[in-house]
């Protein structure tokens, strides 16, 4: 059945029109069912369990969802939510499934769901998109500038207090200095939040992006006393990030920057005789705490050049490799300190840490640099370390400044 009173904007046709694989359909039905019974113990009669899939296609996550709960002998209601009428053929479950033709971002539920399914459309919102799509640019600023967090925002504002969202969609939202506002929004309605990555980052055809399963637990109760909200990434517990950093305290103190070669572009400026100038440090020279520039590996592309301008890199310096190992929840970091006179260049997968205050003593820098990488690199998306990232880190270090002053 569709409702007729709501008429589907037209700015929004064929806008993240991206269908989920048949195993993260697969995935996502297996969580509802957990959902289910774990909210509805001993479900030995049938339960009437309301099932909302927003942003639907052809609704294949709200079936699937729904085909968990009726093996668990609940009985569940779907209401299928999307914009384009093309997409929505009859899924019907059980015969209760409403099909509504509507723009997820005006329409109004009649009664709040127990589960939210959706993977809702990405897509960069600048304000002259905002206003084609007659999103309320205000809403854009208060959430975060891209589609997947409205569609997320207006996921978990939907859900009945005590229910669950499960989505499919980025979760950039963990860091991202843009999506505080959502981060925010987590913090009041959700007592936990679980993410499990994907290990590919092409699972939608013709998209380079990260995803996860993210389940978000509303609270039992709307109110502004609660205890803080559960996150876990990959299994592990990590912080929910609620505070804005500002590295103006930076200024002056240390200077971070990418390495400037890339040396498989820039054959002419490089040399393999290492009378030609100073030696490349590559991001695997970078293992562990040590810097080891005798790696078999760049034997053949041990290259030297001429420093750049009048400032080449050298000791006391904190390198970085840019690419982390492990995965999702438990990177790792590679990065040492060089404290001896060698001079070099780096390589586009360093970044290096340059000590300017003779005040701070650079071996505790290193160390509280690392720890507070640590912390925070444990909630990225992909393995690659941005200068940002650690400048984020540097100023959480520099609210402790005392400890990292030389002894005297
Ligand atoms: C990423 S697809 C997901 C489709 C389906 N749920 C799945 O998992 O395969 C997003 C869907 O949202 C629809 N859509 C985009 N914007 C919408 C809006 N504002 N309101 C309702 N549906 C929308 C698109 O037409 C598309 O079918």
């Amino acid at each position: 059945m569709t409702d007729p009173k709501v008429q589907p904007d037209r700015a929004w046709a064929g806008i993240g029109q991206f269908d989920t694989p048949p195993d993260l359909v697969r995935a996502v039905g297996a969580v509802a069912r957990r959902i289910a019974l774990r909210k509805l113990p001993g479900a030995g009669r049938r339960r009437r369990f309301c099932v909302l899939d927003l942003f639907a296609g052809d609704g294949r996550l709200g079936a699937a969802a729904c085909r968990e709960l009726l093996a668990s002998n609940l009985d569940p209601r779907l209401e299928l939510v999307e914009c384009d009428t093309r997409r929505l053929t009859d899924s019907r479950v059980n015969g209760s499934t409403r099909l509504t033709v509507a723009n997820v971002f005006q329409w109004v539920p009649r009664a709040a769901p127990d589960l939210v399914v959706l993977n809702p459309p990405f897509m960069r919102l600048t304000k002259a998109r905002a206003e084609i799509l007659t999103l309320p640019w205000a809403d854009v600023q208060a959430t975060g500038p891209n589609l997947y967090l409205l569609g997320l925002s207006r996921a978990l504002g939907i859900c009945r207090w005590g229910g669950s969202v499960v989505a499919i969609a980025p979760f950039g939202w963990l860091t991202s200095a843009l999506a505080l506002g959502f981060r925010r929004q987590v913090s009041d309605l959700c007592s936990s939040v679980t993410i499990v990555p994907e290990r590919s980052r092409s699972r939608f055809r013709g998209v380079h992006q990260d995803i996860a399963i993210q389940t978000f637990v509303i609270r039992s109760t709307q109110g502004d006393r609660h205890p803080g909200t559960r996150m876990f990434l990959s299994g592990r517990r990590i912080p929910l990030l609620l505070k804005t950093s500002r590295d103006s305290s930076l200024a002056g103190t240390l200077r971070i920057r990418v390495g400037t070669v890339v040396w498989n572009r820039e054959r002419e400026r490089l040399s393999s005789d290492s009378n030609c100038g100073v030696p490349v440090v590559y991001g695997g020279d970078i293992s562990e705490r040590q810097l080891s520039m005798d790696d078999e590996r760049y034997g053949e592309k041990r290259f030297y050049g001429a420093p750049d301008g009048a400032r080449p890199l050298k000791g006391p310096i904190i390198l970085i490799r840019r690419v982390l190992r492990g995965g999702p929840g438990h990177w790792k970091i590679d990065a040492c300190l060089v404290t001896d006179d060698l001079q070099f260049l780096a390589e586009n997968h360093v970044i290096s840490v340059v000590v300017e205050d003779d005040i701070l003593d650079p071996e505790k820098v290193f160390r509280s640099l690392v720890e507070a990488l640590e912390s925070s690199i444990r909630l990225l998306a992909h393995p690659s370390l941005s200068v940002r990232a650690v400048k984020e880190a540097a100023v959480r270090m520099m609210k402790g400044s005392d400890d990292l002053v030389r002894d005297l």
